[in-house]
């Protein structure tokens, strides 16, 4: 396999038909009205030498290596800012621009070091593939006069230099922070031969702004910005496209090699959701695929106090199918279950899921989306009829409004927050509903028109009020509503009652009713509303509520089923989406069918050959309860860290500590695996051959760029368990795996391998009515036929504040680590996030003695940890914040079983703690015990 070096046509594509036409070298084009001359002649297959300009932004002119010649025009314009025009005549290769562009070529490589063979980008240089184009012979200005060559390289960047003496001023890097990234951190500083580029007010790459996406690196035409794994691997010779593995955006990349050493990892451009953009996880941090911390042997003990034995596949297998057997035999066939990923690929998922229903005999099957998303699913199918986000990512930019409600897409969903932040750079108005001061509220030319800055707990409450602004105020839309919707007259007399006003959730919700009023007022009327929500909506006592809320307030607006509306969640981890629609919780089967459903699942037990189980089987909090009951005996999780991501680490614990048989395949030895008896390596991403779904349902390929270094396919073994318990399950190639899928999923039925190899993507429904899939959902009728308004009632959480517990604790994530941490703490990453902080309001911290950087002790009605404190205005008073990507930090000994009424989905967002400076410090390991790690006074930095 060859490096895939995709096209540059030196300017961005526009929209729009083909009509004008223009000779290029003698070669007729049709081009989009505004297309420069540079990309109608990269179409007609003629590249112009460039420096400044790339197909991923604005055309910039600085260069003027691309000059042409144009009939009829005096002089030899640029060819990248010069619009085509009908019948226009081009001449890109004279003997007048070929001298003008020699000059130009000269004068940069006088001022560049002549290193080229010694220069990592050597054979993957613009500056030296465009000499040589123009066929530079000679430089006739020598070293010795004033140049850059002495100036200092930045090292400070853990994954790429800074190297001015390359750099030839093209604005390519500082372009590509501003134009894709949106962070701007980067400036050209001085002007003429004293102009150099900056990050920040002259600080180093770590000490700015900078983000680490990797933009600038990626648009870089010389060795100036550079990975580091280049420098020290070399220019890759091969690439594999592929899917990061980290958030639900599903950005896809080029597994670049060399020999069988990944390099560098770069964005796709016709990536479907990234276009070609990354964040810090998925450019840089994939080292945790090969760290040596990993796994490779499967492995045994009897007890969990016993040591790990470690030992070949077929007596892991054998283990694990007997022990499995066994307890069935002897506790009855409900006694067993499992919990499939969310990190693994659909195929590996469904044969998990597969298993259970087939092997085990039972449906305890559910899915790490239970403490996530769930929600989510619930709230939309009873409301659109379909479990899944409304939109393709692309739909943002035709966005008016843009409502963002407990997520903070510029930490969890990066690459989508760019997207988001060009449409809000073009004008598109924003609202804010979180009660921290996001990023999004203020940052580099972007201004919330209003954050609704509400208490952690109230967001139904919110939504209530401004769903009642839009009925009395008689800013439904009506036609919409009339054609498309059932159940609206009820569920308009339940939010028109004035306790659902915002002055009368005013006192409950702490945001002001003039500002509720303004945002429900600019959603309704302000053109294209689209709502994009996270994990701020569903981890609470009323997620399942808030997102049949929010779906309320779109269909009432007509805000659903065209370009740049709908209900959009934003999903935390890679395969969220395709977990929940593999058939991963214990009442669907694949497709969102429940199992109850007699004509869905004899076409399961048609073609599996055995009967199914029609009553729903456990979720993971049942599983617990009943591990305690003892009815409930042995758990095969599959590459989830339960002890660590689930709620209430004690009640989790003594569930995991009383099965007789606990299975964990996972990347590490995790918190989970302490108390797991077989431990089975799994494999990475990069090792794995599959497909993900992302949050906008879009199917994307993960191929393998090597073996699985565990030395088996995920799907294999569990296949390989299923039939040692009796029940044959066998496959050749995941490609198998997904065929039966679309054979058992209507909403699959147009999905293969081949398909997606072909077209690169797919959103389901992907059918024959919708043979390459569906981008937008709902745009006719509603998947259930007539959207359903259902009545919001708002029901204040159980966990409140009180004199012992007063402050709020709610939880996030920071751009550079993920989730538990187990990759991102495995990589440089760690250099931006090394512990989790409390973030603590200024006057919540001084009446507590706390300062910045002191350890605190944090506790709840159900656990105690300790961190250090950073004082912050972000959060308002009464609530503190914290990330879980640390297993030290313990955040999850502190949150409480509480979870949605619907789902189950923990109440992670809002617990009742109190903050204290640290006396002696506690922290709590994955087997309960407390240790004391410091006295307060030495703690306090
Ligand atoms: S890595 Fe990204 S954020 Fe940092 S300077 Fe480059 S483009 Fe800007
Ligand atoms: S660092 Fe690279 S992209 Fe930026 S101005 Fe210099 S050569 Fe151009
Ligand atoms: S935005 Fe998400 S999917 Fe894209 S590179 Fe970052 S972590 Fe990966
Ligand atoms: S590529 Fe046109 S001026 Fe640089």
């Amino acid at each position: 396999m060859s490096l895939n070096t995709e096209r540059d046509f030196g300017t961005p594509a526009l929209d729009g038909p083909a009509t004008v036409g223009v000779e290029v070298d003698g070669l007729r084009v049709l081009v989009p009205e505004g297309t420069s001359v540079m990309r109608a002649a990269a179409i007609a297959g003629i590249d112009v030498p460039k420096l400044c300009a790339t197909d991923s932004l604005d055309a910039f002119g600085s260069c003027r290596l691309c000059l042409v010649e144009i009939d009829g025009r005096r002089g030899t314009p640029a060819s990248c800012t010069t619009p085509v025009a009908e019948g226009m005549v081009v001449h890109t290769q004279t003997p007048k621009v070929a001298k003008l562009r020699e000059s130009v070529m000269e004068l940069y490589i006088s001022d560049h070091p002549l290193d080229c063979l010694t220069c990592p980008a050597n054979g993957d240089c613009e500056l030296q593939d465009m000499a040589g184009v123009v066929g530079l012979r000679q430089v006739r200005y020598g070293q010795d006069g004033a140049n850059h060559g002495d100036a200092e390289i930045d090292h400070s960047n853990p994954y790429f230099d800074f190297d001015p003496s390359k750099c030839i001023s093209c604005s390519r890097c500082v372009r590509a922070c501003g134009e894709i990234q949106g962070t701007f951190a980067l400036t050209i500083e001085g002007r003429g031969f004293a102009s150099k580029v900056s990050p920040g007010a002259g600080e180093t790459f770590m000490d700015s702004e900078c983000v680490s996406c990797g933009a600038c690196v990626q648009a870089c035409p010389t060795s100036t910005l550079q990975e580091k794994s280049v420098v020290e691997l070399g220019v890759p010779t091969r690439s594999v496209t592929t899917t990061c593995a980290y958030c639900g955006v599903g950005c896809s990349f080029k597994a670049e090699l060399r020999g069988d050493e990944v390099v560098r990892m770069v964005p796709l451009k016709d990536g479907g959701a990234n276009d070609g953009h990354s964040c810090v996880k998925g450019r840089f941090a994939f080292g945790y695929a090969s760290h040596p911390d990993r796994a490779l042997k499967p492995m045994l003990r009897e007890k969990i106090t016993d040591p790990w034995r470690e030992v070949e596949w077929d007596e892991a297998i054998d283990a694990v199918a007997r022990g499995m057997l066994e307890i069935k035999r002897n506790h009855g066939p409900g006694s067993i279950g499992a919990i499939t990923s969310s990190r693994c690929t659909n195929e590996e998922v469904y044969v998990v899921q597969k298993m259970v229903r087939a092997a085990f005999g039972n449906n305890n099957v559910d899915t790490c989306a239970r403490v996530c998303h769930s929600p989510t699913g619930y709230g939309l199918k009873q409301t659109f009829g379909e479990s899944a986000g409304t939109q393709d990512f692309k739909s943002v930019a035709s966005a008016d409004v843009i409502m963002v409600i407990g997520a903070n897409p510029t930490d969890g969903h990066p690459v989508f927050a760019s997207r988001m932040k060009q449409r809000l750079r073009q004008g598109a108005r924003l609202i804010v509903a979180d009660p921290r001061r996001i990023d999004l509220v203020r940052s580099p030319h972007i201004a919330a028109d209003h954050h609704l800055q509400l208490q952690p707990g109230t967001n139904v409450a919110i939504v209530n009020a401004m769903a009642h602004v839009v009925v009395t105020e008689g800013l439904v839309d009506e036609d919409f509503v009339a054609a498309r919707c059932e159940g609206f007259d009820d569920w308009a007399r339940f939010i028109a009652s004035e306790e659902h006003s915002p002055e009368a959730v005013e006192a409950i919700t702490g945001v002001p009713a003039a500002e509720v009023r303004a945002a429900a007022r600019l959603y309704a009327t302000g053109g294209n509303g689209a709502i994009y929500y996270g994990l701020g909506v569903t981890e609470h006592s009323q997620g399942s509520t808030m997102v049949m809320g929010m779906a309320n307030l779109a269909m009432a607006c007509g805000n659903i089923g065209r370009d740049g509306v709908g209900v959009n969640p934003l999903r935390g981890q890679n395969n969220v989406q395709g977990s929940c629609d593999m058939g991963s919780f214990p009442h669907e089967l694949t497709g969102y069918r429940h199992v109850s459903d007699d004509a869905a699942r004899k076409i399961f037990e048609d073609l599996w050959g055995t009967t199914l189980q029609s009553e729903p089987g456990l979720r993971i909090p049942n599983m617990f309860d009943s591990a305690l009951e003892g009815t409930f005996r042995a758990l095969f999780v599959h590459g989830e860290d339960i002890a660590q991501s689930d709620p209430n680490f004690h009640h989790v614990s003594a569930a995991l500590g009383a099965m007789d048989l606990v299975v964990v395949q996972d990347l590490f030895l995790n918190e989970t695996s302490k108390f797991a008896h077989v431990f089975l390596p799994g494999a990475s991403f990069l090792e794995k051959d599959g497909t993900f779904t992302n949050a906008e349902r879009r199917i994307n390929r993960v191929r393998s760029v090597m073996k699985p270094k565990n030395g088996k396919h995920e799907w294999a073994i569990v296949c390989e368990i299923a039939t040692a318990m009796g029940y044959p399950m066998h496959y050749d190639h995941p490609s198998e795996i997904m065929d039966e899928i679309a054979a058992v999923t209507p909403t699959f039925a147009g999905v293969s391998f081949d398909k997606l190899d072909r077209v690169g993507s797919i959103q389901w429904p992907c059918d024959d009515q919708a043979p390459l899939g569906t981008p937008i959902m709902h745009a006719d009728s509603f998947t259930r036929g007539l959207g359903r308004f259902v009545p919001t009632p708002f029901v204040p959480t159980s966990e409140r504040s009180t004199r012992k517990y007063p402050l709020v604790l709610t939880t996030g994530r920071i751009l550079s680590q993920y989730n538990v941490g187990a990759q991102t703490r495995r990589t440089a990453n760690v250099a931006w996030h090394a512990e989790d902080v409390l973030e603590i309001h200024p006057h919540d911290a001084e009446v507590r003695g706390i300062l910045d950087g002191s350890r605190v002790t944090l506790t709840s009605r159900v656990g105690e940890t300790a961190l250090h404190a950073k004082l912050s205005e972000r959060m308002p008073t009464g609530v503190v914040y914290t990330t879980f990507h640390h297993p030290i930090s313990g955040t999850n000994v502190l949150t409480t079983e509480n979870s949605d009424w619907a789902t189950n989905c923990p109440e992670y967002k809002v617990t009742a703690v109190q903050v204290s400076l640290a006396r002696s410090v506690v922290a709590t390991d994955a087997t309960g015990a407390a240790q004391l790690i410091g006295a307060a006074a030495e703690l306090v930095d």
